[in-house]
């Protein structure tokens, strides 16, 4: 065979910076420890990254090239900044992306804060589409035992997977779906977990192994190509808030949230509420009451739970939907089913 290296067509790998700790810079120059989030951008990222990635395609494959990377700076923020107008310039420019012939796929850099929220997102209107892999750090990009540089290499390594479709989030060698992880711990340098069975699959040195197959019942159902259309020209989210039960929860929270609503402007109104219910989702009389009044009023009430893992109970008596998703992920679906129309609220 006599096809030389440079007649292969390289992969196009975008990768669009969000910030996060995987930009951050340490607050001692290279000392790593206490850090600013969202300090360097993602085409110094993406240099530092471009080497590893460059010599590991070529020790995987002798006949291909490494993929070409373009890099473009959508936002720079601690993800606990996150807001829904960023999300809709990401979700705009991953549309086009998606559309893209002379594009594989996208890798995005994201703050592990919010992560699990913009997964959830992605996923539910690409379950299918191009590969979308999400990554991150817990290590400023300058410390000097950075993991940010490893898991951005995994995250383009993995994206290039031939038949790779759909959204993924690696870190620190674990792959997640899109719609299915959660940061539950605020150290080391693996924060994220899934129930029931935590990482679907591994990602070292270029190799991605996936152990299970993917999870079907805790997606999104996915959104359709009219609806999407929607969703990007909306020129603003709605307001749904989340709420807790706790001891002492007497639901006044609700009552206040619903006054100030009501002599808001039109496009401010509260259009939803997540409940994060004790055990099974379950929530005092007095907050069962002031969302039941809510529910009445034209707001739309969801029965998420507070408890990390296991499923939200669907109880006859309580006339609160449950839904299957985290109180975080539940607020991201319920603002979709307004924007695309399938559920209305008359508030
Ligand atoms: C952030 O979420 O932006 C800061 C924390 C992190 O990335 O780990």
């Amino acid at each position: 065979m006599s096809s030389k290296k440079s007649e292969w067509v390289s992969q196009k790998i975008v990768i669009l910076g969000t910030g996060g700790t995987i930009a951050g810079l340490s607050l001692v120059p290279g000392a790593g420890g206490d850090y600013k989030a969202a300090q360097v951008d993602v085409e110094t990222l993406v240099a530092q990254a471009g080497q590893a990635v460059a010599g590991i395609s070529s020790s995987l494959s002798a006949t291909s090239l490494p993929p070409v990377l373009s890099a473009e700076q959508i936002a720079q923020v601690d993800s606990k900044d996150m807001t829904e107008a960023i999300w809709q310039r990401l979700l705009q420019r991953v549309a086009q992306l998606q559309h893209d012939p002379a594009v594989q796929a996208i890798v995005i850099t994201h703050g592990t804060d919010t992560l699990e929220e913009t997964g959830f997102l992605l996923h539910a209107c690409w379950p299918q589409g191009k590969p979308v892999v999400l990554t991150c750090a817990m290590r400023a990009a300058d410390a000097p035992d950075a993991d940010g540089p490893g898991n951005l290499r995994d995250a383009i390594l993995m994206a290039g997977t031939p038949g790779l479709t759909g959204v993924r989030m690696v870190c620190n060698g674990q792959v997640f779906e899109g719609h299915v992880f959660q940061k539950v711990r605020t150290d080391g340098l693996q924060p994220f977990g899934a129930d029931p069975i935590g990482a679907m699959g591994a990602c070292h040195e270029g190799r991605y192994v996936q152990h299970s197959e993917p999870e079907k019942t805790r997606a999104y159902p996915p959104v359709t190509p009219a609806e999407l259309e929607r969703l990007l020209a909306a020129d603003r989210w709605p307001r749904v808030e989340i709420v807790m039960n706790h001891v002492g929860a007497d639901g006044r929270l609700v009552e206040h949230a619903l006054t100030v609503s009501a002599s808001s402007p039109d496009h401010e109104r509260l259009r939803g509420f997540v409940v994060a219910g004790t055990g099974g989702g379950s929530c005092s009389e007095r907050l069962s009451a002031a969302l039941q009044s809510a529910q009445q009023q034209g707001v739309l009430v969801w029965r998420s739970t507070r408890a990390t893992w296991g499923s939200v109970r669907s109880v006859s008596h309580e006339r609160l939907k449950g839904v299957p998703w985290s109180p975080v992920k539940a607020r991201v679906a319920m603002m979709l089913d307004i924007l695309t129309g399938r559920a209305s609220t008359t508030c």
